[in-house]
């Protein structure tokens, strides 16, 4: 059984204790903080939580608890963690690590030289979809992975701290950025650096600072590229997919408004539909289980079982680290306009192994560039020689 102390009482709060208090579990939140008493109070009530705070020190260092779970904005998570360290408490911290890699530097060597347990609450790459998909193309289904494309698009978020962006340490790609950078990470392999990033980003419609819209190409050691698009403007709900492409496979995952249950109602009932829903008329594109299809389940299951083994779990401040410095060379190549190196003072992957060979023989003399068999029943069979270069295209009757 886990005993947490809860920092933070909102949004992503209580998604963290509807999943934590969910079903039958034995795991409890000993104490709440919030900045405000009342806040934190009416969340105690709604979670039958014994205590509630608006003393961050006091919810870190109450006696109940043995870890603490920061849902706080993005620039409380340095002190947060600094408090856990000093109380020498397991800390799990929500995404992103840091405004920056500075700030995620500093807390991830903080945390292992007071040898805490620490876990990055990067949920989407625990959503059940995901973490078979991951298994697939680990064990090989895909082949080698090319090309990722991680995709989170919504209206924007739901508190003002996030569009301040001294406060959340950029816009778009450090709220959203953050979570398609693992997923792809997780898909190419953690193991594989990454090298540079190539970024667009703009603020097209709101009257912010930081961007509210942009897509970057994050190029790794293998020769492997992920792509984010994320964007705080779109219309229509919230959008997150992803694909992955390899040598020898295909993965489509549509996380969230395509799920499978689609819904049409005239707007009889003024009911909730699903995370940034614009609409709950026409057609209304419902999740079943949000707290289990956004991975918070398996996540919580992963963080306290890796807690109660000893272990790491699968995302740990390291990889919060990570990511950070990649959302670091793409706010750099936003304003370069240029390829910008991926700073990475801590790198804990494999060498470098360039490019992989994939190229097929198709006998001693040729390799295969492509086979294709056409509607006219002739089989297309495109060969390189070997030495000289030169291609040619054969021929062949397809059996029928
Ligand atoms: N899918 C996800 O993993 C996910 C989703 C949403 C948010 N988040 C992350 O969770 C963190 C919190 O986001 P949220 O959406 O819950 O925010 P929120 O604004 O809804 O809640 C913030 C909480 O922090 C407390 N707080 C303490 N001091 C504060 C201060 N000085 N200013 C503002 N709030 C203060 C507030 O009382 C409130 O309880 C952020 O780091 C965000 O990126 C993660």
């Amino acid at each position: 059984m886990r005993k947490i102390a809860l920092l933070g009482a909102g949004f992503i709060a209580r998604f963290y204790a509807d999943s934590i208090h969910g079903l039958r579990s034995r795991d409890r939140i000993t104490v709440v903080y919030a900045r405000n008493g009342e806040s934190a109070s009416r969340f105690a009530e709604d979670y039958r939580i014994g205590k509630w705070t608006d003393s961050m020190e006091a919810a870190v260092n109450d006696p109940d608890a043995d870890m603490v779970l920061i849902a706080l904005p993005n620039f409380l998570h340095e002190a947060a963690v600094m408090a856990c360290v000093k109380a020498k408490k397991a800390v799990l911290c929500t995404k992103p690590l840091g405004r920056n890699a500075d700030e995620a530097l500093r807390m991830l060597k903080a945390v292992e030289e007071a040898g805490i347990f620490h876990g990055y609450l990067e949920d989407l790459v625990y959503i059940p979809k995901t973490q078979k998909a991951i298994q697939s193309v680990r064990k090989g289904a895909l082949g080698q992975v090319l090309w990722t494309r991680s995709r989170e698009t919504h209206p924007g978020p739901h508190s003002d701290w996030f569009w301040d962006s001294e406060a959340a340490g950029g816009g778009a790609i450090i709220d959203l950025g953050c979570h398609c950078i693992q997923i792809g990470r997780n898909y190419i392999g953690k193991d594989v650096r990454p090298i540079e990033v190539m970024c667009w980003a703009d603020t097209l419609v709101k009257p912010i600072d930081a961007e509210d819209n942009a897509i970057g190409l994050v190029r790794y050691d293998n020769g492997a590229v992920s792509q984010f698009e994320v964007s705080w403007t779109f219309r229509g709900g919230m959008d997150l997919r992803d694909e992955v492409m390899g040598s020898e496979g295909t993965i489509w995952i549509n996380n969230f408004l395509r799920t499978g249950f689609e819904m049409y109602t005239s707007g009889a009932a003024d009911a909730y539909v699903a995370e940034k829903s614009e609409t709950n008329q026409g057609w209304v594109f419902p999740v079943g289980d949000e707290v289990h299809e956004l991975g918070y389940n398996v996540m919580f299951g992963d963080m306290f079982d890796a807690f109660e083994s000893k272990k790491e779990p699968a995302e740990t401040f390291y990889d919060g680290y990570v990511v950070n410095a990649v959302m670091d060379a793409a706010y750099r190549s936003a304003k370069s306009r240029q390829w910008e190196p991926v700073e990475l003072e801590v790198w804990r992957g494999g060498e470098s192994t360039g490019k992989k060979e994939l190229m097929k023989d198709y006998d001693d003399e040729h390799y295969l560039i492509k086979e294709e068999t056409t509607h006219y029943g002739v089989v297309k069979l495109i060969l390189k020689h070997k030495k000289t270069g030169k291609l040619i295209e054969v021929e062949k009757q397809a059996d029928r």
